[in-house]
């Protein structure tokens, strides 16, 4: 019944969900289950392999997250990565001794040509290690695998029970071969066919989520971006028209926004959707207001008062879908336990309080955005969806600074359309991360025809960045920027200047609320 997987068991490394992705992209199906599983619950679900992730403890500590020795009796390849390769070794009869040295950052390290995990790997090859704590002794039918000027057991090897333990990170980039590494584990040693696919993710999600539904019913707020979208779309293969979705058209949105969700959604994939018009509502609430931080609290509060109404109106639901991704778990986890500081309140269309009482559905949990974008690929997502720009929860409201007004809340749409056709047009709307207008308070003189104006004037933002954890500004072709400006000013009305800005991010942020 289940495919062949791995099972990465979590010992609170950060980068548990890493080494699960890195298990992905090499096609493999992967579980992250927790530590404390028993090799009996382990031997059930009948995986191909095991891998025992890093984490911040010391073996030696007594609060430290433990695992059942069985694991080691049920002739599974077992890999064990920092932490987990400690905890192999103290559990097989070896020892770990606090290293003199606390070593993190690069390292060389030298392999033994011999060991399988490392075939076709240079040697010496760059590594990353994060450790406090040293093997200082093997168990029986140990031997070394590789080493490096400061940890002389870097990695070990027991091939007849194909335990395996590297004291570095395979999952992380640094690592020049650790694709080759956990490639060598799943692929030869453990003998996984390589062969999952983001079609099979598809069919296991779907069943997964028939089995947490059953047969209730379910309500999810559709934003029309992609994960939203894709979470919306995979519930609605589990449990059909159970599923209805409520999208709330809060007007701030961009030119042609609401028609698109509608037509993809309901058109196209025939999904249950409900189109709550609360564009008066919401202007009502923001009249007079002027704080960015204020906008953004009363769009996130009426946002979950129109939808609380209309799930409501929907009768007796159980549960909520949520297109929660893996980050935004971490940056959630992260807050709980960091002193982060605050620099906006990042809302999310859809990002509910906790204290609704729906029970969560999500089925994106595990994975990074790239993923979600091939998934949302997969079911046939159109591009005007899975390769829009991302969009602010609170809409427009953080780009027409000040107090949100519909004139100009009209103004900023129609002028961020003309950025999006002009930067469109010339081929770079995917080269990217974000183009938009941005309409700041004041006005500026002007000269049309023979009279004096004095209107607003329009920002153009365009940055590049990867993850929009920093950015810079995009460096547009002259040209561009000259369509853009006069199509802006000679096309909407009210406006009588653009202006570029060339700030990148840090300092400045990508929105200017
Ligand atoms: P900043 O302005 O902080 O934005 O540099 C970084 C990225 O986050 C987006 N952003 C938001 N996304 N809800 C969201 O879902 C929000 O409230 C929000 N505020 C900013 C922003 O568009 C950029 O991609």
């Amino acid at each position: 019944m289940n495919s062949p997987r791995v099972l990465v068991m979590d010992f609170g490394s950060q980068y548990v969900n890493l080494i699960a992705r890195r298990v992905r992209e090499l096609r493999v199906h992967c579980e992250i289950v927790p530590h404390s599983l028993s090799a009996e619950e382990m031997a059930r679900t009948l995986p191909s392999a095991i891998i025992m992730s890093g984490g911040p403890a010391s073996v030696y500590e007594q609060t430290a997250p433990k695992c059942d020795p069985g694991i080691f009796d049920l002739e599974i390849p077992v890999l064990g990565i920092c932490y987990g390769m400690q905890l192999a070794v103290m559990a097989l009869g070896g020892e770990v001794r606090r290293a003199e040295r606390r070593e993190y950052g690069p390292a060389e390290v030298e392999l033994d040509p011999e060991c399988q995990l490392f075939d076709g790997v240079p040697s010496p090859t760059s590594v990353w290690m994060s450790h406090g704590d040293s093997v200082a002794s093997l168990p029986p039918g140990f031997r070394v695998a590789a080493r490096s000027a400061n940890t002389p057991v870097a990695a070990i090897e027991d091939p007849q029970r194909r335990i395996y333990g590297v004291q570095f990170h395979p999952e992380v980039v640094h690592t020049a071969h650790g694709r080759e590494i956990l490639a060598n584990f799943l692929l030869r040693i453990s003998g996984l066919p390589g062969d999952w696919t983001p079609g099979s993710f598809i069919e296991e999600t779907i069943a997964a989520i028939r089995r947490q539904i059953g047969d209730d019913r379910a309500v999810c707020a559709l934003s029309g971006g992609v994960d939203s979208s894709v979470a919306a779309l995979l519930t609605a293969r589990a449990i059909g028209d159970r599923l209805t979705c409520i999208f709330v058209n809060h007007g701030l949105l961009r030119k042609g926004e609401p028609e698109e969700v509608e037509k993809v959604f309901r058109g196209h994939f025939h999904l249950n959707l409900v189109v709550v018009d609360a564009r008066e509502r919401f202007l009502s609430r923001l009249a007079g207001i002027e704080d960015p931080e204020a906008k953004r609290r009363v769009i996130g509060e009426e946002f979950i008062r129109v939808f609380e109404e209309e799930a409501a109106r929907l009768g007796d639901l159980r549960f909520l879908v949520q297109g929660t991704l893996y980050p935004d778990v971490i940056e959630s986890t992260a807050k709980d336990t960091g002193p982060a500081a605050k620099i906006k309140t990042h809302h999310n269309v859809g990002g509910l309080p906790e204290d609704l009482k729906f029970e969560l559905v999500e089925p994106l949990r595990l994975l990074f955005k790239d993923e979600v974008r091939l998934i949302g690929a997969e079911l046939g997502l159109p591009d005007t969806i899975l390769g829009r720009h991302p969009f602010p929860g609170p809409g427009l409201a953080v780009r027409a600074l000040g107090e949100v007004t519909a004139e100009r809340i009209e103004i900023l749409r129609e002028a961020d359309a003309i950025v999006t056709e002009e930067i469109s047009r010339a081929g770079l709307y995917s080269d990217v991360w974000q183009a938009f207008a941005v309409l700041p308070t004041g006005r500026s003189v002007g000269v049309m025809g023979d009279g004096r104006t004095y209107s607003y004037f329009v920002v153009v933002r365009a940055v590049v960045s990867e993850d929009g954890m920093t950015a810079d500004w995009a460096r547009l072709p002259h040209s561009v920027l000259e369509r853009i400006s006069s199509r802006i000013v000679n096309e909407v009305a009210g406006v009588n200047r653009v202006v570029y800005d060339i700030t990148s991010k840090p300092p400045a942020t990508i929105e200017w609320e």
